[in-house]
């Protein structure tokens, strides 16, 4: 009878948390298009399996009205759960307590929630929908952004981290997600910005409006902050899931193999006429990444980001790879600034997760110009030559066409440690384009020349001949196998396997310096 009494007190205390801040702001929540926080994570999650931990923390602040202000979880629901039955770590911001604000006891309930996923070594979604730092706690809640910082730099590589932006992400509250490993964020209603629309206004004069400034084409397609866009919550909410399916746990663990009825000996005649007859024509490398990998399992990740280059998730014969490509039908798949941050940071999630890196190579160099000189290119491109040198995870190499100059080396040729490396037959191994090449080594010869043209021709011939091949990289080991494009595929699936045992260490250090 005690117990039923006690029991009947829990639950009422526990109704009124899960309310959150009231039916009004529910509603209003509603109207925006907008899920509550405990709807997030219903949606998200498989049926019935979160547990929710810390339901009863809450503030202690007394500055302003703070004392008789209640707080119903203190607007941000934690605890974990399974998505296809793996446990994750979770927190959702509840936007309807306080504007989801974050103060001491709000930040301590988020760090509890990351120490648990790096003791269990479990992935951790953080969803976001926050006015920022709750201006009544001051400098408490600066100081609970600090402590959050921290414990996602602490993580970062050792459990995978998403951050899923559903609302506002103001100020400060940004970097939390930035130090996170994968940002999504919802069309028209997720925002991201250090200063908002008023202060800019203020302070350059110029008008800009808040989704212009930080929505989710913005930092999807011109910043590079986020990774993935979605048309709605429920859109954003599958794709994370779909993106957990390609990581391991932690960096401990393997990647989810996936039992696949594809033919890992699958070959594919349309590989053979896929490259235009003329090698300065485009072609889309996603049609041959498609080809051959398992059917359906390309997950492009940055889509809209720096398209001349392609990051992506996929699987071999049910195992999980990451893809970096060049796009030849983007800038003719030129290395840049963007391109070259895009691909160096994928490259070390992909290490610090123990999923092998597969390279398609169709590149003319990098993309020359003041811009991205003063732009420093220069460190931009570091970044690749340093993420493929120190990353330990099997690396195959593809080269499909094109391989010149520093960008032939930055995307993972045999001396950055590429533990395979296969050419098709048509593949150009040069330290620059033909025509380019041509021009400087022979260059008195065509100016003495009678006929000009003629031997300029004929000298570009002479080098296509002599080095716009596979077969001089091949001479001197650095390509391993020459392929039939047809059996790309074939080739992959068992550079694979025969790595998957692979064992590999550097020197011990605190940590390197990657040129940023
Ligand atoms: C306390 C806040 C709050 C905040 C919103 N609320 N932001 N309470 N601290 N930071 C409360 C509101 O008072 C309101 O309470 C409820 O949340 C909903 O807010 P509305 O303004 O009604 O919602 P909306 O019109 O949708 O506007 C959302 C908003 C706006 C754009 C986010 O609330 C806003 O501008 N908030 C302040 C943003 C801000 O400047 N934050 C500090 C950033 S600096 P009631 O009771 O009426 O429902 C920062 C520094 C971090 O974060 C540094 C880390 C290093």
């Amino acid at each position: 009878m005690i117990m039923d009494g006690l029991l009947n007190e829990l639950n009422k205390k526990l109704v009124k948390i899960r309310a959150g801040g009231g039916e009004e702001r529910v509603a209003r929540q509603h109207q925006q298009g907008k899920k509550t926080a405990r709807e997030r994570i219903e949606a998200l999650l498989d049926p019935g399996s979160f547990n929710e931990i810390d339901a009863f923390v809450t503030h202690r602040c007394t500055n302003f009205d703070m004392a008789q202000t209640e707080a119903p979880g203190e607007g941000v629901v934690t605890g974990y759960g399974t998505i296809d039955g793996r446990l994750v770590a979770i927190y959702a911001q509840d936007f309807t307590v306080l504007g989801g604000s974050l103060g001491e006891m709000h930040a301590k309930k988020i760090c509890k929630v990351l120490d648990l996923a790096m003791k269990v070594g479990i992935p951790v979604i953080g969803i976001n929908d926050s006015g920022g730092a709750r201006i009544q706690e001051g400098v408490d809640a600066l100081s609970g952004y600090g402590q959050i910082f921290y414990h996602n730099t602490i993580a970062s590589g050792v459990i995978p981290q998403i951050a899923v932006i559903m609302g506002p992400c103001a100020g400060g509250a940004v970097y939390s997600p930035a130090l996170m490993d994968f940002i999504f964020m919802v069309k028209d209603t997720s925002e991201m910005f250090i200063t908002g629309p008023q202060v800019i206004k203020a302070v350059t004069g110029e008008d800009v409006s808040a989704q212009q400034l930080g929505g989710a084409l913005t930092h999807n397609q011109t910043s590079g902050v986020a990774h993935f866009p979605a048309e709605n919550e429920d859109q954003c909410l599958q794709l994370v899931r779909t993106l957990l399916s390609y990581l391991p746990s932690n960096n401990m663990d393997d990647p989810p193999f996936q039992e696949t009825s594809d033919d890992p000996a699958r070959e594919e005649e349309e590989l053979r006429h896929i490259l235009p007859d003329n090698s300065n024509k485009a072609f889309n490398m996603l049609d041959v990444i498609n080809l051959t990998v398992d059917r359906g399992s390309l997950f492009e990740v940055q889509p809209l980001y720096a398209p001349n280059i392609i990051t992506a998730f996929a699987r071999l014969n049910g195992r999980v790879i990451g893809i970096i490509a060049n796009q030849p039908a983007v800038m003719a798949g030129c290395l840049d600034i963007n391109s070259s941050d895009k691909a160096a940071r994928f490259i070390r999630f992909c290490d610090a997760f123990n999923i092998p890196i597969v390279n398609y190579v169709d590149v003319p160099g990098f993309l020359p110009g003041t811009k991205q000189e003063y732009g420093g290119i220069i460190r931009h491109g570091a970044k690749m030559l340093y993420a493929y040198s120190e990353a330990t995870v099997p690396k195959i190499t593809l080269i499909v066409r094109k391989a010149y100059g520093g960008a032939y080396l930055a995307m993972c040729s045999r001396d950055l440690g590429a533990d395979q490396v296969f050419a098709w037959p048509g593949a150009e191994i040069a330290v620059m384009g033909p025509e380019g090449a041509a021009n400087i080594i022979f260059r008195k010869e065509i100016e003495t020349a009678i006929d000009t043209q003629q031997v300029r021709q004929e000298k570009i011939a002479e080098y296509r001949r002599l080095f716009a091949n596979p077969y001089v990289a091949a001479e001197r080991g650095y390509i391993d196998v020459i392929i039939d494009p047809r059996q790309t595929r074939r080739y992959l699936v068992q550079a694979l396997e025969l790595l998957l045992t692979k064992r590999e260490s550097r020197p011990a250090k605190k940590h390197g310096n990657i040129p940023l």
